[in-house]
């Protein structure tokens, strides 16, 4: 038989689980379990690492992996009833990197693609919102511009800057419909002036063009520089997640946050993390604006504050650790998008040790276990009280 390079999830079910970091990546697998646990994740499929490391060899695609693919986005159209390159109800995705072991931020992720000039109008008329459509819209143009066709984020940055001011606003949100529709347009020109064509239309080509920069970008010198410090071999290769886009950015019933299960400096059972109304997930890392803290949520969105209590409990009860989760809320929906072991302090990692060992989750050798010799050796050395 043929091998599988393609692994779907999504209708509560997935193909592969969490036991196949080695061959989903880490954020595959957690995705695939994540959906066989019942949490809410959005749709979607994961090309295997065995993919990436035949591609590097061959310079092309293993025979059948992008049939496969093309199999399981019409999978995804169905789970979610939206059509990739749709002129009525178009189906975003997005298109992300995630190899065995964590490599934080290292490798990249294109957002919101399936946009062009035809989809933009089915999403702003099914959404009924011009605004969002053409946010989303100018969000993709730029990232795949930075990710996939090499034209820095910083060049759309300062366009961004100049019709800001023109308008006399401050931050995104005050941008509206119009000016979301001036700055596709400006951002396409710089496209087309950069490179000498328009801005690919084909969603197709939008597509292969990012699965194949997902996996180049296993060899940027980042993550070279990365694996070296951290001993990660260099022939594990990255997964390619695409997954249906949830949309944070749809109003000030939507956000996008990021969370650990516990805090992750002192230990304390408590909700810990960030989140951004009205916002996309690279907003919170970008720094434009002031994430609020997640505690927050309860007063403003009581539904998804609770949502999240349960999705927390059910992943410290099945990962029997803390996560470090990644999810967005869509008109007061909860989608979780990520989750993993949870990098903590020594301090941290002694607490959450041995009240997971009182809460009866984890015995005592594994609590034990959690503690790294290096933590231990932090926390026998005098240490500066950060009160103070
Ligand atoms: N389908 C989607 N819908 C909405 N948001 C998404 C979707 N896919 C990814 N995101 C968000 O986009 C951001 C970037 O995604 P991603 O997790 O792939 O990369 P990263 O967080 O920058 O790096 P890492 O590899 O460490 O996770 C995250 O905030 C993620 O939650
Ligand atoms: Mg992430």
């Amino acid at each position: 038989m043929a091998k599988k390079y393609v692994y779907f999830f999504g209708d509560g079910k997935a193909e592969g689980s969490g036991d196949m970091k080695n061959l989903l990546g880490g954020k595959g697998a957690g995705l695939a379990e994540m959906t066989n646990l019942g949490v809410p994740v959005p749709p979607g499929f994961t090309i295997t690492t065995e993919a990436c490391v035949e591609y590097q060899k061959l310079g092309d695609y293993p025979g059948g992996m992008w049939e496969e693919s093309l199999q399981a986005l019409e999978k995804l159209e169905k789970s979610i009833n939206k059509k990739f390159g749709g002129k009525e109800n178009p189906l975003l995705v997005s298109v992300r990197s995630g190899a065995r072991v964590s490599m934080p931020g290292m490798m990249d992720t294109v957002l919101n693609l399936g946009l062009n000039d035809e989809t933009v109008e089915g999403l702003a008329s099914v959404s009924g919102s011009r605004r969002f459509a053409y946010d989303s819209y100018r969000r993709f143009i730029q990232m795949f511009s930075d990710v996939v066709l090499g034209i820095e984020h910083n060049r759309f940055e300062e366009v961004i800057k100049k019709v800001k001011k023109s308008k006399n606003v401050e931050i995104d949100t005050q941008l509206d419909e119009n000016d979301m529709f001036e700055l596709v347009e400006k951002f396409k020109k710089l496209v087309s002036e950069e490179l000498g064509r328009s801005f690919p239309q084909d969603v197709f080509e939008q597509l292969k063009l990012s699965v194949n920069a997902v996996f180049a970008s296993w060899n940027n010198q980042r993550a070279k520089t990365y694996r070296r410090l951290n001993k990660i071999p260099d022939e594990w290769g990255t997964a390619v997640n695409v997954v249906a886009m949830v949309f944070g950015n749809m109003g000030n019933d939507s956000g996008t946050g990021v969370a650990f299960t516990r805090n992750p400096s002192t230990g304390e059972k408590e909700f810990f993390g960030e989140f951004l109304i009205n916002a996309q997930g690279e907003d919170v890392v970008a720094g434009i604006r002031t994430p609020e803290p997640i505690s927050q949520l309860k007063d403003e969105m009581p539904k998804v504050f609770a949502q999240l209590e349960e999705v927390y409990r059910k992943l410290e009860t099945h990962y029997k650790d803390m996560q470090d989760i990644e999810f967005t809320v869509e008109k007061n929906q909860l989608y979780m998008l990520q989750t993993r072991n949870g990098k903590r302090t020594a301090k941290a990692a002694v607490k959450i040790a041995y009240d997971m060992y009182e809460e009866g989750l984890i015995d005592k050798k594994t609590a034990v276990m959690r503690v790294a010799p290096s933590q231990v050796d932090q926390l026998l050395h005098p240490m500066i009280d950060p009160k103070e």
